[in-house]
């Protein structure tokens, strides 16, 4: 496996592929890489001949006051793992390297940004856009893995994706979950103790909604006010950032449930916030 640092290096080993007509699967990341990352990074092995994953944690992605100093980092580790699901070149830019002090261009897709994480975190998604553009631009990749688990994330990406014409073929993969449900993330680790004891209430809410749905509920707020009481008796320390049901594409809220929606939920900690969600397919249920 290589490691490149520099984007013009990236760029030139891109274009060789392209020259070469080889597939180039691209799994970007923040790193402090878990079982969820590599499950995208072998979903992508198995979907092209060569494979590039980077890590970055993207400063612009970071609104003020939001954990970009404390995002867990462990460069090393990140190597080891991704050699050893099979990347091909890992991408690990500076981010001065990346922006330049007077970029002023930004790529965003506001009408999929209303809601859940775009509501709480109004620049994440511009940053996350611009900067995924930028990845797409260098790698040239003909697939890309996304990971459910941000589900909104993953429909902006697509909108990007086909708005701007950049024809990759974008994969979403399923979230990957700790044995008690809670959804793996580089963050779980700043969790106490007692807060990871807790967490665990975040899939089992969403678990519940389902069900409820499954038993013949079909109005969304009662569903949401049931998971609400549910998530205030077991995480007295969570603090609800957001709990909604929204349409899985539009990422808009649904009142009355009658085909697939999406249950996302965002819940804060002392010093993390973590989120998770559910697709729940009405007809699949009532069948
Ligand atoms: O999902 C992430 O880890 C990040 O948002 C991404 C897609 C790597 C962009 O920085």
């Amino acid at each position: 496996m290589d490691i490149i640092t520099e984007p013009s290096a990236l760029g030139e080993r891109a274009r060789e592929w392209t020259r070469a007509g080889r597939t180039v699967g691209f799994v970007p990341t923040m790193g402090y890489l878990h079982a969820g990352h590599e499950s995208l990074m072998a979903l992508a092995r198995k979907r092209a001949e060569v494979v590039v994953a980077s890590v970055f944690v993207n400063p612009t992605q970071f609104g003020p006051g939001e954990d970009l100093e404390a995002y867990p980092r462990d460069p090393e580790r990140d190597a080891a793992l991704a050699k050893r699901v099979g990347v091909d070149v890992l991408f690990t830019p500076q981010a001065e390297a990346m922006y330049a002090p007077e970029a002023a261009t930004w790529v965003e897709a506001p009408s999929l940004a209303r809601h859940l994480c775009g509501a709480s975190r109004p620049t994440h998604f511009r940053g996350v856009c611009t900067v995924v553009a930028k990845l797409f631009l260098l790698v040239r990749p003909t697939v890309a893995v996304f990971g459910q688990k941000d589900w909104q994330q993953l429909a902006i990406i697509r909108r990007m994706n086909a708005d701007l014409g950049f024809g990759v073929e974008i994969v979403g993969a399923p979230i990957v979950r700790e044995s008690d449900g809670l959804a793996l993330s580089s963050r779980n680790v700043r969790l106490t103790p007692a807060e990871r004891a807790e967490a665990v209430g975040i899939s089992r809410g969403l678990a519940l909604a389902e069900a409820m749905v499954q038993s013949g509920e079909r109005d969304a707020g009662r569903i949401v006010a049931e998971v609400r009481a549910r998530y205030a008796t077991d995480m007295p320390s969570g603090v609800v950032d957001y709990l909604e049901c929204v349409d899985p594409a539009a990422i808009e809220p649904v009142a009355a449930i009658a085909g697939p929606v999406l249950f996302a939920a965002a819940v804060k900690f002392a010093a993390v916030r973590l989120i998770d969600n559910r697709y729940v397919d009405v007809q699949a249920a009532s069948r």
